[in-house]
Parts: structure tokens; C-alpha cells; sequence
């Protein structure tokens, strides 16, 4: 990969009206998104109400800074700038009246959503976009709570966010042209690949890449063949960089099973239906790498992939 060169990257966004961006939660995702803004040369304000949490998403985005200097992927200068362009904040009220686009990335909970979106439509300045890294709530529903639903919109980023180069973004029923052309340039600005879908349940990603997750966890509970072994049939036999048991792991199986009953109760098939073993092991605890254990365990420090004793 190039060298990237801060200069020319001001060059490119000088051309934006975008300049200000606040990233809300600072988990998985949301130090993901800080970190590609601020790379490609925005001020983005992290938001948390965990200042734990925002201290925490600082070191990761610094140990995944450093991982792309040793790759020689961006130089230290590039790092240094990227942190120099990162500001924590644990109340929205301070950072986002001066944004240009809010990218809210907190739990997949329409109700603590709700509250967000509601307080944003408020502070923020009426040029703001407001978009949410959502993987399955619904942007139309969204986007009602607000008295600006033309400039609500989905900007759903995958994990992880530095390397993978997709933006799926979704229009809500009643998400502008404008909006969607704005967040297009934006998305480019940041080396990513935006695609336009329609709001739907799933949107496009997620209404193809459950239910083949679905489909393996079931082909372990029919025991059609074991863990590593549907993995590896996927992996080896169509080119999957990971196979779907262990992309549910790293997902988060309960963040699987929340999508697939969006797709159920939102299209009333049930082919959408979760496999009764998934739903026994999120009621369980063992919910994959964030819980150190769901198809595969995880130990601190090991690379290895072992599978979990509950499939031997
Ligand atoms: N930050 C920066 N760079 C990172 C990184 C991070 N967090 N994680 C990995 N990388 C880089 C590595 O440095 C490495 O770079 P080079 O190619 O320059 O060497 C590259 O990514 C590959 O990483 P690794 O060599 O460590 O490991 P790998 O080859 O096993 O790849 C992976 C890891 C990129 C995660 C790969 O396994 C993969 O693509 N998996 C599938 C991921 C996927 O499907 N994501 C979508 C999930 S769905 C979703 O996010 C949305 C939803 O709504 C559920």
C-alpha cells in the first residue's frame, strides 16, 4: 500500500463542506470510525459517556496506528497526526453543535438510539448530518425521531473498520439526494467504497451474511460436521477469509442473533429464523472473542484457534 501524505489528504478536504465530525461510543466500531477520520484528516470528537471507555479506544487505535506503521502502510508522522486530530469527550453537548456530520456508533438498542437522536436534532447546528453506524435498526425510524429526516442516513462500517473497504449506505424513506451525495464524498475521502441500499430490514450486508451464518450454526446442530470443519469447507472452498462460525464469534453471536430477529419480525419468513443453539448460547454468556468464548476460546495473548470445549 502507498505511503499516505498528510498534505495531499488536506488537499482532498479542502473541497468538503465537511470538516468537524463526532464519533458517538467508542467501542469496537466507534474507535474504528475515530481512527479512519482522523487519519484522512477530519477533527473528530470522540463522544463516551465512559471515560474508561474513551481511554481505552485511544489505546486501541494507537496499537492499530502502530500496527499499520510496521506494515508501512501510513508513516509516524501520519500516526502522529491522526491522534493530534482525535479529542475525547464524555458529554455530547461539548463537541457536537460544532460538527458538520455526527456518525453515531453506540449499542444496537433503539431506545438508547432514540435518546441520541433526539438530543442531536436539538444541539446540533441545522446543516448537520446525522448518521448511524446502525447494522440493522431501521434509519426511516431513526430519522422520524428528528425534525431534519432528509439528512439522516446510515453509514453502516465493517469491522475492521481500517481495513475493510466497504460503506454500505443506507437511505431512509425520506434521506435526501444531497445527503446521500455528501456522504458518498465523505466516504471517498476516507479510502472507503461507499454502496447506496435502500432501508429494509438488513439493509444488503447483513440480509445475506446472517442467514449463511444461520445456516452454519444449524449445520453444527443437525451435527452435519464439526465447528472447524464448516469453517474450513468455507474458507478453503470459496475463498472466505474467515469461516461463518468463527465471523459469528468475531461479530458477536449476540449481535447475530439481534439481526436475525430484526430479519424475522421484519419480513415475517421463517427462514430468518435463529437456530435454537444460538439462542442457547447468547442466553449462556458465551457470545465469542468479546466474552473469550462462543464456537471457538479465546485466551489473551494466544493466536491460536481452539475450539470451544462444548463442541469436542
Ligand atoms: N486495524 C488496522 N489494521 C488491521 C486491523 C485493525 N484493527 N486488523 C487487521 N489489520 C490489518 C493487518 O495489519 C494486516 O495488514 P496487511 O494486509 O497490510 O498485512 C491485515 O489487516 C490482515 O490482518 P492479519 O494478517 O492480522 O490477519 P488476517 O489475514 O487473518 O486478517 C481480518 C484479519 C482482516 C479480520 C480477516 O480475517 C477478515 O477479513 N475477516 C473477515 C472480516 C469480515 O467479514 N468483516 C465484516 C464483519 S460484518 C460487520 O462488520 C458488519 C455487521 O453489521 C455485522
Amino acid at each position: 500500500m502507498d505511503i499516505l501524505k498528510i498534505d495531499n489528504l488536506q488537499t482532498n478536504l479542502s473541497k468538503m463542506s465537511v470538516k468537524k465530525i463526532t464519533v458517538i461510543g467508542s467501542g469496537t466500531m466507534g474507535n474504528g470510525i475515530a481512527h479512519v477520520c482522523a487519519q484522512f484528516g477530519y477533527e473528530v470528537s470522540l463522544a463516551d459517556i465512559s471515560q474508561p471507555a474513551l481511554d481505552k479506544a485511544i489505546q486501541t487505535i494507537t496499537k492499530n496506528l502502530d500496527r499499520q506503521v510496521q506494515k508501512n502502510a501510513i508513516t509516524e508522522e501520519v500516526k502522529s497526526q491522526t491522534l493530534q486530530n482525535i479529542k475525547t469527550f464524555t458529554d455530547i453537548n461539548d463537541c457536537a453543535p460544532s460538527s458538520d456530520l455526527v456518525i453515531e456508533a453506540a449499542s444496537e438498542d433503539f431506545n438508547i438510539k432514540q435518546k441520541i437522536f433526539k438530543q442531536l436534532d436539538e444541539i446540533c447546528a441545522p446543516h448537520c448530518i446525522l448518521a448511524s453506524n446502525t447494522s440493522s435498526i431501521s434509519i426511516t425510524k431513526i430519522a422520524a425521531i428528528t425534525k431534519r429526516a432528509d439528512k439522516v442516513i446510515g453509514m453502516h462500517f465493517m469491522n475492521p473498520v481500517p481495513v475493510m473497504k466497504l460503506i454500505e449506505v443506507i437511505r431512509g424513506y425520506a434521506t435526501s439526494r444531497e445527503t446521500t451525495d455528501l456522504i458518498f464524498e465523505v466516504s471517498k475521502t476516507l479510502q472507503k467504497i461507499p454502496v447506496e441500499v435502500n432501508d429494509y430490514p438488513g439493509f444488503v450486508a447483513n440480509r445475506i451474511l446472517m442467514p449463511m451464518i444461520n445456516e452454519a450454526i444449524y449445520t453444527l446442530f443437525e451435527s452435519v460436521s464439526g465447528v472447524r470443519e464448516i469453517d474450513t469447507v468455507m474458507k478453503l472452498g470459496m475463498a472466505h477469509p474467515m469461516g461463518p462460525l468463527q465471523l459469528a464469534d468475531f461479530i458477536g453471536l449476540d449481535v447475530c442473533l439481534a439481526i436475525l430477529k430484526v430479519l424475522h419480525d421484519g419480513f415475517g419468513n421463517p427462514k430468518y429464523a435463529p437456530c435454537p443453539l444460538l439462542v442457547n448460547m447468547v442466553t449462556a454468556g458465551y457470545l465469542g472473542v468479546k466474552s473469550g468464548e462462543g464456537f471457538y476460546r479465546y485466551e489473551a495473548g494466544s493466536k491460536e484457534l481452539v475450539v470451544s470445549g462444548m463442541f469436542k
